[in-house]
């Protein structure tokens, strides 16, 4: 069985019939992978026919007897193959090819070019044959696309059947002997797995077992205001200061108003500020310790200007990578990016919404993950003290609404992470 080397570039090469949702995989794929330090890039196929041909090809252009739409086609398969090898080669890490790839032959072709190439392989392919799925799909997806812009929705639907029907004629499950692939069948039921091996491999699986495509609300919040916030202090176990009191209870009464009677989970770190901003609640609490604040190490229970004075390299290595920068015994934004990966596997895999109640750096970590942020804007975020981040996941893009409750904190400029 081929193993993935460690540092190995990968090549995913999505698999399936149009509209089977492998876009909307791929993507959250590559916003996962991006997130944990892996330069990832989705490569799609229909993206790329659109710019050069302008979209707008109706079905008879994906008919396998029309010749002529056969070359263009496989013109371009090849076009965004090489400019996957080009970015992967130079930068990139992992290459995510979002096309039907449906033949086999296709499949070798795209495995031998990238294996010349020492890239690792994998193929996922989507399957799913639920009429109602794929109707959403098409619904939800395909119309707004350029290729059907000021056609009539149903003709457009009926088109876009047709396009279905030119691939499945010729569509060829992966097989076994093709290498290492991954299925999910009716988004998750089953998972099949072939030669996976290897740590990035797994993770991917792991991940794409548990990814849901159910729409509801994150919501992100910071403790109420703590004493040690108060005394401009950084870290420590400190409990709310009266301001920070009130905002516990502002904050439950937000939530009534906007989930009534709605079930939601709540998720605290194990710090006493978060656990005391739960209390009224009044819900069953879950403590992770994978949300605890960034670690600070010998620089816990200072202020920024008492760090600048005691350790000034220290200091500045911050300033000037904030992202990477470890505090001495501590931790680094990366660290608590690595910690957060099991927070966010739970968030993807819930159907109810879920309330987390964090830290800075934590609420930056997963803020950045959900919209989909470059990890060099993570530690910059602004995350205030006293405001509700509600996160709504959509099928591409994530809905934002910020909400600022009362009281304001006393210290508005307490030092952050
Ligand atoms: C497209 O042109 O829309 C996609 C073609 C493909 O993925 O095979």
């Amino acid at each position: 069985m081929a193993s993935v080397r460690k540092g190995q570039k990968m090549v995913l090469v999505m698999v399936g019939l149009p509209a089977r949702g492998k876009s909307f995989t791929a993507r959250r794929l590559a916003r996962y992978l991006s997130w944990l330090g892996y330069p990832t890039r989705v490569f799609n196929l229909g993206e790329q026919r659109r710019t050069e041909l302008g979209g707008r090809q109706t079905h008879e252009f994906f008919d396998p007897s029309n010749e002529e739409g056969r070359r263009i086609r496989q013109a371009l398969a090849q076009q965004v193959l090489e400019e996957l090898v080009l970015w992967l080669r130079a930068n990139g890490r992992v290459a995510i090819y979002d096309a039907t790839n449906h033949t086999r032959a296709r499949r070798q072709a795209i495995r031998e070019r990238c294996e010349t190439e020492g890239f690792a392989v994998q193929f996922i392919e989507v399957e799913n044959d639920d009429p109602r799925v794929i109707d959403a799909n098409v619904r939800e997806t395909k119309l707004s696309s350029p290729d059907y812009a000021d056609m009539d929705p149903e003709a457009a639907v009926r088109d876009f059947r047709l396009r279905i029907a030119h691939y499945a004629a010729g569509y060829e499950k992966v097989a076994d002997a093709e290498g290492s692939y991954l299925r999910i069948v009716d988004r998750g039921r089953q998972v099949v797995m072939n030669q996976i091996d290897g740590y990035l491999p797994s993770r991917i699986v792991f991940f794409l077992s548990n990814l849901q495509i159910t729409t509801r609300s994150i919501f992100l919040t910071r403790h109420g205001e703590s004493e040690y916030n108060v005394e401009g202090l950084i870290g420590g176990d400190s409990g709310l200061s009266p301001q920070g009191r009130r905002y516990a209870q502002e904050l439950s009464h937000h939530m009534r108003e906007r989930l009534g009677e709605t079930p939601f989970e709540v998720w605290t770190s194990t710090l006493r500020r978060t656990r005391d901003t739960a209390a009224p609640l009044g819900r069953p609490v879950a403590e992770w310790r994978s949300l605890d604040e960034i670690e600070a190490g010998i620089c816990d229970g200072f202020s920024y200007a008492q760090i600048r004075d005691k350790w000034p390299h220290e200091f500045d290595a911050r300033q000037r990578d904030k992202l990477g920068y470890r505090y001495p015994r501590g931790e680094s934004y990366q660290d608590v990016i690595q910690r957060l990966d099991r927070v966010i596997i739970e968030l993807e895999r819930y159907r109810t919404p879920v309330l987390v109640i964090g830290h800075q750096a934590v609420c930056r970590a997963l803020y950045t993950y959900f919209m989909d942020l470059p990890l060099t804007e993570c530690p910059h975020v602004p995350i205030p003290l006293h405001t509700v981040i509600e996160l709504t996941p959509r099928a591409y893009g994530c809905e934002e609404t910020r909400t600022a409750l009362e009281p304001r904190p006393t210290n508005a400029e307490a030092p952050s992470h």
